[in-house]
């Protein structure tokens, strides 16, 4: 089955929704609260150690019932069904979509092309936890006889953002391994991470799914270049893995097929960590922690799957970004996680999203009239409250925003998390309830000032939509469920706009002219380019 194909905005939940939009237009988040006691237990879920509170949100039980009817109107249902059955939802590639048979028991057999593939990954799971137990342990050594001190993960883009998110965020659980990311085709990111590393005692793992991107090739040329300047060539073998669907061109770089960890083409890269291409996380927390990762994921999927959407933790959330981009004109949102783990996690949703639903063609092949995904970011609190939060508080585009929070920190130093936490708290309650005039002059008064001019710039609106996750600890397992929730969104969002989601055609053009550039570089020509550029380029040749 291919996924439906609704115009959504031809619906009648989405016509609805236009003119509920008209009956909010002054919704005030505080007197909802006022008039409303069990408010935020209303606009609550849960799922094992994942705590939702959406109620500060610019909706009411009507909003939400609509956005349900929406769903039904675009088939939700029947895509879920269609995706974890393995049809051909990325029907611009001819390919399934089934990141979800990586972490799933295996108990029930997923089949692409009439081939269960369960026993498959089996195998390739097999083949990770073998290499990295000896990789860990010591027993598997580098040419010289010592063991394996440094990974350094080559590749890019779900090559390298899933892996280098995950791996920083368990940091604290990590082993003696240390593990570098190279991505960029900038020659200063490869030698500034190589300078202080001995080739003796480092494993290379060159990740792409196509085996044909420019960056990690060029990256991965020079880094054997260097290895082999100390290295004897009969060393490679040691020191060289990697994971790819191109078992052909992985054999004709020169990695012995017994050092190739294969993936398969209905894993699409930004949602390839679960693969193969998890081996880096895979090497600095050890296989049984990489297993929990999936595990919690799975859960996710499972929960997705079979929740009614009305608890359904992803379609919830899904929803109300759909309520923001497409009725309140939203064009941003930001994600903010109150761990300094979770550092790279806008990072990496950056590309799960953007690169998966920034979309203007839908299944048709037709230009939608609606807004796509919205631009995503973020940085971790509280270091983001001194940076942009002025914004987020007295800025004038709305600007809807995750919260994540954990219960509990991983070293338990009470008076730094609940500082923490205070402040996570205390920033969604302040976007939510503002500081009203009348607040403003009355602080000003108990303090004698006589000056009245400072007020307007005082108050806060408030009125600011947000959504706290309030997870119980960042473990394998939370950190899972929390990165199978935002891919379930994903999916969900892009079902609502009728755009296939998992392909990349936008990616493409500006890779064919960089290598069209690059060959002008060598024939210092020019011309072929607009003025602007010629320009440009010249500078640079000259
Ligand atoms: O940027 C485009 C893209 O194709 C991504 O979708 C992908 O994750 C990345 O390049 C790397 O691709 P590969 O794993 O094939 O090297």
């Amino acid at each position: 089955m291919s996924l439906p194909n609704i115009n959504p905005s031809l619906t009648p939940h989405w016509k609805a929704l236009q003119i509920h939009f008209d009956e909010l237009i002054d919704f005030d988040l505080k007197s909802e609260f006022s008039k409303n006691p069990s408010r935020a237990e209303a606009f609550s879920a849960s799922f094992e150690d994942i705590f939702l509170d959406y109620s500060k949100n610019l909706i009411n039980e009507k909003t939400m019932s609509l956005l349900m009817g929406l769903l039904k109107d675009v088939k939700l249902k029947e895509a879920i069904e269609a995706q974890f059955n393995g049809d051909i939802i990325n029907q611009t590639e001819s390919r399934a979509v089934l990141h979800t048979a990586l972490r799933s028991n295996n108990a029930i057999p997923v089949y692409v092309d009439g081939e269960n593939i369960t026993p498959g990954v089996a195998e390739v799971k097999r083949k990770i936890k073998s290499f990295c137990d000896q990789v860990i342990l010591g027993q598997q050594k580098g040419y010289s006889g010592k063991s394996f001190s440094d990974v350094v993960n080559i590749g890019i883009g779900g090559s390298d953002l899933g892996p280098a998110m995950v791996v920083d965020a368990l940091g604290f659980y990590r082993n003696h391994l240390k593990v570098h990311f190279i991505s960029n085709i900038d020659g200063d990111h490869v030698f500034e991470t190589i300078k202080n590393l001995n080739p003796e005692t480092t494993l290379f793992v060159i990740v792409s799914k196509t085996f044909t991107t420019q960056e990690t090739l060029t990256n991965a040329t020079t880094i054997r270049k260097w290895f082999l300047e100390t290295a004897p060539d009969y060393a490679v073998s040691n020191h060289f893995v990697a994971v790819s669907t191109n078992i052909e061109k992985v054999t004709d770089f020169g990695i012995e097929p017994e050092n190739i960890f294969p993936m398969n083409d209905w894993v699409g890269g930004r949602f390839s960590m679960w693969s193969a291409v998890g081996l880096s996380i895979a090497l600095a927390i050890g296989y049984e922690k990489f297993e929990s990762l999936l595990e919690g994921a799975g859960h996710m999927d499972q929960h997705f799957k079979d929740t009614p959407f009305e608890q359904n933790i992803p379609v919830i959330m899904a929803c109300l970004s759909v309520w923001y981009i497409n009725f309140h004109d939203v064009q941003t949102e930001g994600v903010i996680p109150y761990s300094q783990y979770l550092n790279q996690f806008s990072t990496y949703l950056q590309q799960a999203i953007m690169e998966s639903n920034g979309k203007y063609v839908d299944r048709n092949g037709h230009k939608v009239n609606y807004r796509t995904s919205s631009v995503v970011w973020g940085e971790p609190g509280t270091n983001s409250q001194h940076a942009f939060f002025q914004l987020l508080h007295q800025g004038t585009t709305l600007i809807p925003c995750d919260f994540i929070g954990f219960k509990k920190s991983l070293f338990e130093n009470k008076e730094h998390q609940d500082k923490l936490m205070a402040n996570f708290f205390a920033q969604t309650e302040a976007l939510m309830v503002g500081k009203s005039e009348e607040e403003v002059l009355s602080e000003i008064n108990q303090k004698g000032m006589v000056d009245k001019s400072i007020v307007p710039f005082k108050i806060f609106e408030g009125n600011r939509p947000t959504n706290t996750l309030l997870i119980d600890q960042l473990t394998p397992k939370s950190l899972g469920r929390l990165i199978a929730l935002y891919e379930h969104k994903i999916f969900v969002q892009g079902v609502v706009w009728n755009i296939f989601s998992f392909d990349q055609y936008g990616v493409e053009l500006g890779k064919q002219l960089a290598s069209s550039v690059l060959s002008d570089f060598d024939n210092l020509n020019v011309s072929s380019h607009d003025a602007s550029t010629a320009q440009l380029m010249r500078r640079y040749l000259n």
